[in-house]
């Protein structure tokens, strides 16, 4: 089978660690097991027998998280190696070559590559700018059809950071109830709202939804790769049998430590850490684009720490971002990699002196470059 690349996840492979200061990242700047954990736990992390560990995830893992779903119990719940994965085995396991998937763009380009690559046919809907990144129902109207099989959307999205209303939501499924089409949600960003409030799920909304769920974003802990599937339970179960192909279990240390992760307080903690420290970034870099309002264009991200900017001037995205990186070691993501040139996606979450010497870097390239 040909695969499509990957373009974003292909040059952050490459590039995030060569660079002096990468701003491609998505997520907030991670937690060390230290910050996270008290001196108990670590004990019981360094006496943790080295098993398989339970393959679709402990019972205590899935009940924490059927906790932040309503009406959700722990057999809804199936728990993967990242929400990559769970993107994977949702894909793999509920669609066929020919069946049409929806899907929305801009997006994070993992469902639009790897179903392609499965002779899917994948039919395009679009987030509109002029709506401030809200759908156009009349456009998903136009695309449906009797061999449309599922609607995927990434809510919060990445790249835009927009929230999708809740109208938008009910017609959405108010569509797909009407041809009996599942919608996968990609809601790996819900916890990460500039203003608390968080993002509804599709799951308990709709009877054929598939919500998509990790640790990586909301809650800075990419390293553990926990993520995780909410359906109802009969594809929660075909998910696992899927999921014995690809890596049969999370680790059990990740599994420990997530589970700790979303107890209530300590998943209070995080989510209010990453929220004060997105609100204080994006702040920054607001202040950056403001002296700079004759080149850029940007609608503030809603959730997540990625900022989606459009530009006026004449360069080509991926050639700008390869000067970027080659002469100031700076890496950030080409509007390309979602076929959107002349929009840049910057990461905002790490620590606010690292943004702004990235920032910095940015500055010095678009004198040189732009100028010239
Ligand atoms: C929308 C979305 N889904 C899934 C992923 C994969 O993340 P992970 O496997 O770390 O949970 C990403 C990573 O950037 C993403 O942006």
């Amino acid at each position: 089978m040909k695969i499509e690349i990957f373009e974003l996840e292909r040059r952050q492979s490459l590039w995030e660690n060569t660079v002096e200061y990468n701003l491609t990242e998505s997520g907030i700047h991670p937690f060390t097991i230290s910050e996270l954990l008290n001196d108990e736990q670590i004990k019981q992390i360094l006496n943790l027998r080295l098993g398989y560990g339970q393959t679709n995830g402990s019972i205590e893992l899935r009940e924490s998280i059927s906790k932040i779903y309503p009406n959700a119990t722990l057999d809804n719940v199936f728990t993967t190696n990242g929400s990559a994965e769970a993107n994977f085995v949702s894909i793999w396991g509920n669609l066929n070559p020919q069946d049409e998937l929806l899907l929305m763009l801009p997006n994070y380009m993992q469902i639009w590559g790897l179903a392609r690559s499965f002779g899917v046919n994948v039919k395009p809907f679009h987030l509109k700018e002029d709506l401030e990144w809200q759908l156009d129902m009349d456009e998903i109207q136009k695309l449906i059809t009797h061999k449309t099989k599922m609607i995927a959307v990434c809510n919060p999205n990445n790249p835009t950071g927009s929230i999708m209303s809740l109208s938008n939501m009910e017609e959405l499924i108010d569509i797909a109830n009407e041809y009996s089409v599942w919608i996968l949600s990609d809601e790996v960003y819900r916890g990460a709202e500039l203003d608390s409030k968080e993002t509804t799920s599709f799951f308990g909304k709709y009877d054929k939804a598939i919500a998509v769920g990790g640790l990586s974003k909301a809650y800075s802990l990419p390293g553990l790769r926990m993520g995780w599937i909410v359906a109802p339970e009969e594809i929660a179960e075909k998910a696992w049998s899927y999921h014995d192909y690809t890596s049969i279990s999370p680790s059990v240390i990740s599994q420990q430590i997530a589970t700790w992760a979303l107890e209530s307080n300590t998943r209070q903690k995080i989510l209010t850490r990453n929220r004060k420290m997105l609100n204080e970034n994006l702040s920054v870099f607001q202040n950056w684009l403001n002296k700079r309002k004759h080149l850029f264009d940007f609608i503030p991200q809603k959730a997540g720490a990625m900022s989606f900017v459009r530009y006026y001037f004449d360069m080509n995205s991926t050639l700008l971002t390869e000067r970027l990186r080659k002469e100031k070691s700076l890496l950030i993501v080409a509007g390309d990699c979602f076929g959107m040139d002349n929009y840049l996606r910057l990461g905002i979450g790490s620590e606010k002196e690292y943004l702004l010497k990235g920032l910095q870097r940015l500055e010095e390239g678009l004198e040189e470059f732009v100028n010239a």
